[in-house]
């Protein structure tokens, strides 16, 4: 599968040192989540395969960011209890090892807050209005812009900086937030007359984009999703009824065009690159029908999940364990947020 390929370029400087050269300082993953609800495969490949394979090479941070799902979701905090918990188990059954990297929940972590006034201060609201990501969250609210939300990039670069973090492992509709994260770093740094913070880089995966089995983006209001929890027969059971292979492709005979295929194709390139050569020639040639090609693939996807569905059965079975682990995560997460802010106030010269 792709994700166990060789890192692309655009990764290598920083995967085979641990040091950032240019910054001259050790590598420290950090990137997060909003729990928000369960993962699909979209996160898998987009986010967390990328974590999987970083977190055996470098000090990783994973945060859920409960304050950040508050800036949109504050009428309903009632179900922050059930998504941390639920978005835990989703990254421990995907194969984040609370042995090698911390995990912890943002609002277990008061210092962040505190680095977060701190940052306030030095961001022009100029910055934030122009941060693309940022307006597009907005306009979907349909709201008036609450102060949480316009501050959102603020509390992300706090995150980050609050541990340490130098490099930061996201999708890419995350690089306009992260751009902001830089040039906060950057003025904290020339306001406060010393190198307090590394500028955070974002570490992409070059994985295509995947949609859902519609063809359209992969969501929970489109429910067109596979999700790492759905059984075997769920998995089944939606890709033969919900993905749309070439429509065109009238009769059993009739050759198709796998480019015309938003949800069978695209998966087959990134869950099983393998077969890719056979599949395309068998389409054209109308040699393999469109339910064996949607069987075949959800035998490749299953493969994927099985794995994880044995341990979050075990998580799921001891939720104490889960909780357990996540405190231990964010003690050692607010260490760090003590220390660095320790390193602010003295650089500030703020004594008292
Ligand atoms: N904004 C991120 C998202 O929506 C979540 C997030 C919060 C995050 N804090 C972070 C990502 C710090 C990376 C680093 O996915
Ligand atoms: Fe899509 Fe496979 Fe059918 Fe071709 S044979 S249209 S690739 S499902």
């Amino acid at each position: 599968m792709f994700f166990d390929n060789e890192p692309d370029d655009h990764l290598k400087d920083s995967l085979d040192t641990t040091t950032d050269a240019q910054q001259n300082r050790p590598v420290i993953l950090m990137s997060g989540m909003r729990p928000t609800g369960r993962l699909h495969l979209g996160h898998y490949v987009g986010v967390i395969a990328n974590w999987l394979k970083l977190q055996t090479q470098h000090p990783s941070y994973f945060m859920i960011a409960d304050w950040h799902a508050l800036t949109t979701q504050y009428a309903s905090p009632q179900k922050l209890n059930e998504h941390t918990l639920g978005l835990a188990i989703d990254w421990l059954a995907a194969g984040i090892d609370p042995e090698t990297a911390t995990l912890y929940v943002q609002s277990w972590v008061p210092e962040i807050l505190e680095i977060n006034a701190l940052l306030s201060m030095a961001t022009p609201v100029k910055w934030l209005e122009t941060d693309p990501t940022l307006k597009d969250m907005v306009a979907l609210t349909k709201e008036d812009l609450n102060l949480g939300l316009l501050g959102y990039p603020v509390l992300q670069t706090a995150d980050i900086l609050s541990v340490g973090g130098t490099h930061v492992p996201v999708g890419k509709d995350q690089l306009a937030h992260l751009e902001v994260s830089r040039d906060i770093a950057r003025r904290m740094n020339h306001l406060y007359g010393a190198p307090l913070f590394a500028e955070p880089k974002p570490m992409l995966t070059e994985t295509p984009l995947l949609m859902g089995l519609d063809g359209r983006k992969m969501g929970k209001s489109l429910n067109n999703g596979i999700y790492l929890s759905d059984t075997q027969d769920e998995v089944l059971q939606k890709i033969k009824r919900e993905a749309i292979t070439d429509t065109q492709r009238v009769k059993r005979n009739d050759p198709g065009t796998p480019s015309n295929c938003p949800g069978v194709f695209p998966y087959y390139q990134i869950f099983a690159p393998q077969l890719v050569t056979t599949v395309d020639a068998e389409c054209r040639s109308a040699a393999r029908g469109c339910m064996d090609c949607k069987k075949q693939l959800t035998e490749h996807i299953n493969a994927l999940l099985a794995p994880m569905h044995q341990k979050r059965a075990e998580y799921e079975a001891d939720k104490g364990q889960v909780i357990a682990l996540l405190k231990a995560g964010s003690q050692k997460a607010r260490e760090q947020a003590q220390a660095v802010l320790g390193r602010v106030k003295a650089a500030m010269n703020w004594r008292f």
